[in-house]
């Protein structure tokens, strides 16, 4: 038997997130253009006598290890299907902002689940992972594929999507998480009364992205929950406001938030940017990356 697997997984921005109204089922419909950043967790697989996660980098310490990390989740919903026991230690390497809209749990997720898949050599195939993918959270399964796409129901409901060329962007990590269900229950609470519409895919984030206009990108920039992340952390203001001040091409929050992010011009233009962040004071660690990145990656 192999003595370990590990697997590379990028985090992910959000170029569009446009947010219809609640369902039935609590989530809300979505028009979500992911794009992944070269941000990336790392999560190895080794056989155990059960099932035992440790994690170590930025921000390990807030995380769960026990069953209730979406990685453990992963691996026994792979055993199970497989008829396998779910003997096996994860470690999870982190580098993606915790709790912080860049799907850093998700990341891990989509890594123990391909890395699970290799080290039992369970065969499953691309269709079967992404559906796993799925059961386990709405944007698990873009953590799989990586690159840019267009995620619709929930977020699962995946469209590849072409990108023309390298997006620069700088993330400013915010002190403290922000609980999803609890940013879309803010939303739910700003929209109420109000006519919320179906949300539609943005013809100008796709052609932008397709050329690789940052410019355009720029423009053309949606988050639907940015209002309630705003909300409930009015201090990411004027991180925003430092990071425009800075030059950059535009600022937005990243998914739920807090993590905020802004697009820039080129490299020398995210520095720029970064060190004007940093000496705000307005946010905690301050990280530059490129995208599109590539999806989840044994190594
Ligand atoms: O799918 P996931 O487990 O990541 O979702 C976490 C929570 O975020 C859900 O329980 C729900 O409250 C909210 N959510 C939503 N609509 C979506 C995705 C997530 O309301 N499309």
């Amino acid at each position: 038997m192999s003595a370990s697997v590990t697997v590379r997984v990028p985090a992910k921005v959000n170029v569009q997130l446009a947010v219809g109204a609640a369902r039935p089922d609590g989530f809300h419909d979505l028009a979500n253009v992911f794009l992944a950043v070269g941000l990336y967790d790392e999560v190895t697989a080794t056989p155990a006598d059960t099932l035992r996660i440790t994690a170590d980098g930025r921000g390990a310490d807030q995380i769960p290890l026990d069953r209730t990390n979406l990685a453990a989740r992963a691996a026994e919903l792979l055993a199970a299907r497989h008829g396998i026991a779910p003997g096996v230690h994860l470690h999870l390497a982190k580098d993606i902002p915790v709790a912080g809209g860049m799907a850093g749990g998700s990341a891990d997720a989509a890594g123990a689940l391909l890395a699970c898949g290799t080290l039992w050599s369970t065969g499953a195939s691309r269709e079967e992972l992404l559906d796993i993918c799925a059961e386990l959270g709405s944007d698990v399964p873009f953590s799989l594929v990586g690159g840019a796409a267009l995620g619709q129901g929930r977020g699962e409901l995946l469209t590849p999507l072409t990108v023309g060329g390298t997006f620069h962007w700088v993330f400013a990590v915010a002190d403290g998480g922000l609980s999803t269900p609890a940013v879309y229950r803010e939303f739910d609470r700003l929209t109420q009364g109000t006519d919320v519409h179906a949300p539609e895919a943005s013809a100008a984030v796709l052609t932008a992205l397709e050329s690789g206009d940052a410019t355009a990108l720029a423009g053309a920039l949606t988050n639907d929950l940015q209002p309630a992340a705003l909300s409930l952390r009015p201090s990411l203001t004027a991180t925003l406001d430092a990071g425009t001040e800075a030059g950059a091409l535009a600022a937005l929050v990243s998914g739920s938030g807090p993590t905020t992010a802004f697009l820039v011009k080129d490299p020398e233009a995210a520095q720029r940017v970064a060190a004007a962040l940093t000496a705000s004071g307005t946010c905690g660690a301050v990280r530059t990356a490129v995208s599109p990145a590539v999806g989840a990656t044994v190594l």
